[in-house]
C-alpha cells in the first residue's frame, strides 16, 4: 500500500525543521555514510549525521507528530520507528534505483530493527525545485511521488524505488522506516481498511452493534497477525 498523509507537519513546524537544518552547516555529510552494498553506488546526495545534536532535535519534532497522527497509526501500524534521517538533494544529486536494507540498527537502542515500511517527509515545497520525484515501483507500476513541504508518503520498504535527479533548487526531505505490529503489506492493508470503513461508519450513525463487531473483528485479526 501506497499512501500520502497531509500536512504530517504543520507549516511552522516545517519552518522549523528547516531553520535549524540549515542553521548546522556542519553536521551535513555525504549521504553514503549509511548506504549499504548495493546503495553506495547509486547514492548521491547529503544527509545530516545522525550523531548531531540538530538531528536529535529534529528528530522529537517529526516523531512527536507521528504519535499524534491517527492516520499514521493506522496505516503504519507502528512497533518500533527509526530515528527519523534528513537529506538534500543540489542541483545533480540522485539517488538511483535501490531497495532499502532490510534490516537496520537502531542507533539508540543498538537493537535490530526490520523495515517494513519506508516513509519520506518532504520538507521543500514542490515547485522550490525540478526533479527530485520519488519514483516507486510496485505491481500496479511506478508511482512519481512529489509532495507539498509537510506531507508524507508512506510506501512498503519492499518496493525498488529511486529520487530522480535535481535540475533545479534544492530538496529538503526527512526519511525513515517503521517495523511495524504486521510486517505483510497484505494484511496491513486490510487493517486499514478495515479501520478506515469502521471510522466512516461511526460518523454516519451506522447500526452500533454490527459496528461493534467489525471492531471486535479488527481486533481479532490484529491479535492473529501483530508480532510484538
Ligand atoms: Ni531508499
Amino acid at each position: 500500500m501506497l499512501i500520502t498523509i497531509d500536512q504530517a507537519l504543520a507549516p511552522d513546524q516545517v519552518a522549523e525543521l528547516r531553520a535549524r537544518l540549515q542553521a548546522a552547516p556542519d553536521a551535513w555529510v555525504d549521504g553514503r555514510a549509511t548506504a549499504g552494498f548495493q546503495g553506495a553506488p547509486v547514492k548521491f546526495n547529503q544527509q545530516v549525521d545522525e550523531a548531531s545534536p540538530v538531528a536529535a532535535e529534529c528528530q522529537a519534532v517529526v516523531l512527536a507528530a507521528l504519535e499524534r497522527n491517527p492516520l499514521f497509526i493506522s496505516a503504519a501500524l507502528p512497533n518500533v520507528v527509526y530515528p527519523p534521517m534528513f537529506n538534500r538533494y543540489g542541483e545533480g544529486m540522485t539517488f538511483g534505483a535501490h531497495v532499502d536494507g532490510g534490516v537496520r540498527i537502531d542507533p539508540r537502542t543498538g537493537r535490530k530493527l526490520r523495515t517494513d515500511v519506508s516513509a519520506t517527509l518532504f520538507l521543500s515545497e514542490p515547485e522550490d525545485y525540478d526533479g527530485g520525484e520519488l519514483e516507486i515501483a510496485d505491481t500496479y507500476g511506478e508511482h512519481a511521488v512529489k509532495l507539498k513541504a509537510g506531507d508524507l508518503v508512506l510506501y512498503p520498504a519492499t518496493s525498488l524505488h529511486q529520487v530522480t535527479p535535481i535540475t533545479r533548487g534544492e530538496r529538503l526531505a526527512c526519511f525513515f522506516w517503521i517495523q511495524s505490529l504486521v510486517r505483510d503489506d497484505g494484511q496491513r492493508t486490510l487493517l486499514y481498511d478495515l479501520d478506515t470503513a469502521i471510522q466512516r461508519l461511526g460518523q454516519t450513525g451506522a447500526d452500533e452493534t454490527a459496528r461493534t463487531t467489525l471492531v471486535g473483528c479488527y481486533h481479532n485479526l490484529l491479535r492473529q497477525w501483530a508480532d510484538v
